[in-house]
C-alpha cells in the first residue's frame, strides 16, 4: 500500500496550525519572494493548496505545475481557486507524472520527508533534472536536531503519519547533505520553530 493523506486532509493544516503555530505556512512562504514574474514553478505535494494564496499573493504571473498525489489535498487545492496572477495546472499524481520540460523553479515544502533512504535519491535526481540551469530550489522541511523535545516531536510525528498515511519515511534524514551532492549552491536559509524547521534557497548551477 502506498502513501495516501487522503485521510488527513480535513484536518491537516488545523494539526499543524495546533502544533507549530503558524511555521509551517510561514517557512515555506519565506522564499517565495525569490521568485520572478514569468517563471514556470513546480509544486510537489503542495497539500491543502496554502501556498498558491502565498504566491497569488506576491502579484507577479506565473505558470505552476502542482503535483498531489492525495485526491483529497488535490481537491482543497483546486478550492484555492480563482486566482489573480497565477496560471495553475493541477494534476493528481507523483514525481512520475511530472510533465516533460524544464521550470525555473521547483518547491518541496515537507514533502521529502515522506521518503526513506531508498526512495529520496531518485526523487531528488528526477526533481533536479527538470530545474533548469539557473533555476531555484525552495526547499523548506525539518532538521536534525539533537534537542530531546524536538527529537521525540519528530519521532511522534512519524508515528502518526505512519498511521494515518501509510508515510515510507521512518526518521528524518539529512536533507543538506542530500542537496551538497547535486550542482547547487545554498543561496539563502532562513530558521522557524526554534531552529527546528529550515528553508533554504538552492540555485542549479549552470554547466550540468
Ligand atoms: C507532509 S505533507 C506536506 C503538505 C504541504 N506541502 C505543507 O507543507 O503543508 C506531504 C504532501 O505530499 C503529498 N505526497 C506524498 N507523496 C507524494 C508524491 N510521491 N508525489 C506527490 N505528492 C506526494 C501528500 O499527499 C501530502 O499532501
Amino acid at each position: 500500500m502506498s502513501v495516501n493523506f487522503d485521510r488527513v486532509a480535513p484536518f491537516y493544516d488545523r494539526l499543524a496550525q495546533w502544533v507549530f503555530g503558524d511555521s509551517i505556512r510561514a517557512s515555506q512562504a519565506y522564499f517565495l519572494k525569490e521568485i520572478r514574474q514569468g517563471s514556470r514553478v513546480l509544486i510537489l505535494g503542495g497539500g491543502t493548496g496554502n501556498i498558491l494564496l502565498d504566491l497569488d499573493q506576491l502579484a507577479r504571473k506565473m505558470q505552476v505545475t502542482y503535483l498531489e498525489s492525495s485526491g483529497e489535498m488535490l481537491r482543497l487545492s483546486r478550492e484555492k481557486l480563482p486566482f489573480k496572477f497565477l496560471s495553475v495546472r493541477f494534476i493528481q499524481g507523483t514525481e512520475k507524472n511530472i510533465p516533460s520540460g524544464e521550470f525555473d523553479v521547483v518547491i518541496t515544502a515537507f514533502f521529502l520527508d515522506v521518503f526513506d533512504e531508498s526512495k529520496l535519491p531518485e526523487i531528488m535526481e528526477t526533481l533536479y533534472d527538470h530545474l533548469a540551469n539557473g533555476g531555484i530550489w525552495l526547499q523548506t522541511d525539518f532538521t536534525r536536531t539533537r534537542v530531546p523535545w524536538q527529537r521525540l516531536l519528530v519521532k511522534g510525528m512519524y508515528l502518526f503519519f505512519r498511521v494515518f498515511t501509510n508515510l515510507p519515511g521512518k526518521k528524518l534524514l539529512d536533507f543538506s547533505w542530500r542537496f551538497s551532492q547535486f550542482n547547487l549552491t545554498m543561496k539563502a536559509y532562513h530558521h522557524f520553530f526554534s531552529n527546528m524547521i529550515m528553508t533554504v534557497v538552492y540555485e542549479k548551477d549552470a554547466g550540468r
